[in-house]
């Protein structure tokens, strides 16, 4: 079984994609130093497919570290890099933590799958690498814009240096540009666990409903588009795993033209903010508790991606619709809620 090392297997995504991995008939090992997760999502992850995940507690910015989990994992057959932070807000406070957390870690990877000589290499970009587009949908040929935060550069600086490395040769790679990964496994065994006040719609939605949040602030209706509110290409973070199984088996199976290859990983589908709650209230059967507010500094006015590419070439086909993305993430939060309420419950008899 080919083994794939996956950083930040922790994460949201990372996790998703393990299952993904698993289900597929790889072998995943993970690192991650949990600086922005615990080792939670690995339980589910042993409920879904039966596979106790082995995860390395290593921060990717020690090379020394790093290179001792290569060491003691010669047969890495491919590696999947998700291991960032990601919070857009942060990295304007904390652009120095943001460059050397993000980047640093993406060099050390590279340097021990050179030395290493893993062939295959997945990376964690973003759309917002196409900054606020002239022209939608985007294309992977859209230009690429001045990054609008630190975040932002992080990732179009991860994206020059793996293709640079890439064409030192030895290594074939492929640049993952995810749009709005959002919703949760079906089973709601694993699903996104955000630090503090979310920044992002669909956990604001959700955590809105269950009453964490107070009231849901839509950032603007005085947009130009079709309701005011601004369009995203919401995407179900299963779509999203799928395609870095199936990017790794499009290299593995030497079935790409060029060493580094791009695709954006979005539906193709233009969502509102407000037909994003409206489709909510729908699946929940509740009324959201929202108002309008102003416009978010630094928001594009809409964004969705082309995805032809990944469609024809790697053979992506997304399944979830935005009910489903919504109802997902609805039944993860309800998931939440009762495990915290069952943990209250057990501190209340302890004490
Ligand atoms: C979506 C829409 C908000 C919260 C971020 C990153 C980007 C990329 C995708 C990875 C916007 C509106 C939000 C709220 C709201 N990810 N909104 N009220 O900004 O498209 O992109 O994730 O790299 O880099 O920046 O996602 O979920 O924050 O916002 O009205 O409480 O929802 O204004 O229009 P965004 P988001």
């Amino acid at each position: 079984m080919n083994k794939i090392l996956v950083t930040g297997g922790c994460g949201y995504i990372g996790a998703h994609t393990i299952v993904d991995l698993i289900e597929n008939g790889f072998n995943p090992i993970s690192i991650d130093d949990n600086s922005r997760s615990t080792t939670a999502l690995l339980t589910g992850i042993k409920e879904i497919t039966g596979v106790a995940v082995k995860n390395y507690k290593v921060d990717l910015t020690n090379f020394d570290d790093t290179y001792a989990v290569f060491q003691e994992n010669t047969d890495i057959k491919g590696i999947i890099h998700f291991a960032a932070y990601k919070a857009v807000g942060e990295s304007v406070n904390k652009p120095l933590m943001y460059f050397e957390n993000n980047l640093i870690s993406l060099i050390n990877v590279l340097k021990c799958a050179k030395e290493f000589e893993v062939p295959h290499f997945i990376f964690s970009s973003s759309c917002t690498v196409y900054g606020s587009p002239d022209k939608i949908p985007v294309t992977e040929e859209s230009p690429i814009k001045p990054a609008e935060s630190p975040y932002g550069a992080t990732k179009q600086m991860g994206e020059e240096i793996v293709r640079d490395v890439t064409k030192t040769g030895g290594l074939q790679s492929i640049l993952l540009r995810y749009f709005n990964p959002v919703g949760a496994h079906p089973s709601a065994l694993i699903g996104e666990l955000p630090l503090g006040k979310p920044e992002n719609l669909v956990p604001a939605i959700t955590q809105t409903a269950v009453g964490k949040i107070k009231e849901l602030i839509v950032y603007g209706d005085d947009y130009d588009t079709r309701d005011g509110s601004c369009i995203r290409d919401y995407v179900h973070v299963c779509d999203i795993a799928n395609a870095h199984t199936l990017a790794l088996q499009h290299l593995i199976e030497n079935k790409n033209v060029q060493p580094c290859e791009i695709y954006n990983l979005g539906t193709g589908n233009g969502v509102s903010v407000l037909e994003a709650i409206h489709a909510f209230e729908k699946v929940s059967n509740l009324k959201l508790n929202y108002k309008i507010g102003p416009r978010r500094p630094g928001d594009i006015v809409a964004i969705y991606a082309n995805n032809s590419l990944a469609k024809e070439k790697l053979h992506w086909d997304p399944q979830y619709s935005l009910d489903q993305m919504m109802g997902t993430a609805w039944k993860w939060q309800l998931k939440l809620q009762a495990d915290a309420e069952l943990h209250n419950n057990a501190n209340f008899q302890m004490n």
